[in-house]
């Protein structure tokens, strides 16, 4: 069976699949693995002798047939040399950053990052004598004027955590790699079904595989997608920590891959539907959302982007905390709680947190989660919530 390149879904529903026997269910089971046994000695010996290889099956840790075909799939949709399965988007940040890094290495991260990418970076690899400096992902010649010898890695996520701004995703890899740095997005918000930032000159994408590609608000997964440079170091760095994908985890994000296409498809049409709708709406003093043109580096988004998510942020005009709560409890069609991409809408009030340029915007930030409820339903509830704030 054969399909043209282009079509993406056609893709998802093929791939990942395992042999192509007679007679076998349409999905891969979920594989529970930790020994794995061998005829002979000398078979064992080969495997272990390959274990870092993809596909090799050696010990549960460092992953089965199942794994490698999530692997393999994430890295045909990326373009990429090899991708390594991990417990978490968190872990698939934190090992990515130390296996780019060592001790006296200097680190640039970009000042809209996650959150906790942002407390991995200065606790834990601050401790381990990683020199951690913050940039403003959308300032290119403060960027470049940043670079040292020492500087290793340069992390940053388009758009921006909670807010959206798009950076120049090309210039950014060019500027890392003309300095001798690993450049490393992450690029959870997109997917691979709407930016492939490799083909674009990044080094290594991270994902939070609990967000869309899992899809369903159940499962925790991360990916590191690497170019053939780096996937021996951050294989071999995964499997020092001990890290690997659970069973389910994996058989979940197998077959949410199935339908990523046409989940990214809807969740685009609804969440602009509601965000343009939002910003007609007298309480809201902006909209961030990369689609839209007066979002920081919606040109970026237009260039090197297929399409946008269902995550975006408004500003809302400044209102007390009650006003706020009452905002939020107020809204029957989202859910409130972290994390995004599965099929119920979300509503959270973010602070983002700026080191390098304070955050400007007065009011405060509210960021939704798009999912597949009718838009004129989410929009009837939002106006209802809405005028609390009055
Ligand atoms: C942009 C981004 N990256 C990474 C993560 C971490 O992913 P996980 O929750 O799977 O550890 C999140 C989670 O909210 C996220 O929003």
């Amino acid at each position: 069976m054969s399909f043209g390149e282009t079509d993406l879904t056609n893709t998802l529903v093929h791939l990942g699949r395992g042999p192509n026997d007679c007679g076998r269910p349409v999905n891969l089971p979920i594989h529970q693995s930790s020994t794995i046994l061998f005829e002979k000695l000398e078979a064992f010996q080969a495997a272990r002798d390959a274990r870092y290889d993809p596909g090799t099956l050696y010990y549960g840790r460092y992953g089965n047939p199942a794994t490698f075909e999530l692997e393999t799939m994430i890295s045909a949709l990326e373009g990429a040399h090899g991708t390594v399965s991990v417990s978490s988007g968190l872990a698939a940040v934190s090992l990515a950053l130390t296996g780019a890094t060592k001790a006296g290495d200097h680190v640039l991260v970009a000042d809209n990052v996650y959150e906790p990418t942002r407390g991995f970076c200065d606790t834990v690899l601050a401790r381990y004598g990683v020199d951690i400096e913050f940039f403003d992902p959308m300032d290119l010649p403060s960027l470049a004027s940043l670079m040292r010898p020492k500087t290793a890695a340069v992390m940053f996520e388009a758009p921006g955590s909670g807010t959206f701004e798009v950076p120049d995703i090309p210039a950014i890899a060019q500027i890392a790699r003309e300095n001798g740095a690993v450049s490393i997005i992450d690029g959870t918000w997109a997917t691979p079904v709407f930016c492939r930032p490799l083909d674009l000159g990044v080094d290594v994408v991270v994902h939070s595989g609990s967000k869309y590609i899992g899809g369903h608000a159940d499962s925790m997964i991360g990916f590191i997608v690497c170019n053939e440079a780096t996937y021996p170091t951050m294989r071999r760095t995964a499997v020092a920590f001990g890290e690997r994908a659970g069973s389910q985890d994996v058989f979940l994000s197998l077959r949410g891959l199935r339908t990523l296409e046409i989940r990214m498809r809807q969740v685009e049409q609804a969440g602009l539907a509601v965000a343009t709708w939002l910003r007609e709406q007298a309480q809201v003093l902006r909209v961030l959302h990369p689609a839209l043109p007066d979002c920081p580096g919606h040109r970026n988004w237009q260039r090197d982007f297929q399409g946008s998510a269902g995550l975006f942020s408004v500003v809302l005009k400044p209102v007390s905390d009650d006003c706020l709560h009452a905002f939020v409890d107020g809204l029957r069609m989202f859910g409130i709680g972290v994390s995004w991409g599965g099929y119920e809408s979300l509503v959270l009030p973010v602070a983002p947190n700026r080191v390098v340029s304070p955050w400007q915007e007065d009011g405060r930030v509210v960021r939704f989660s798009i999912g597949f409820e009718d838009t004129d339903s989410l929009t009837q509830d939002l106006a209802r919530a809405l005028s609390f704030l009055k």
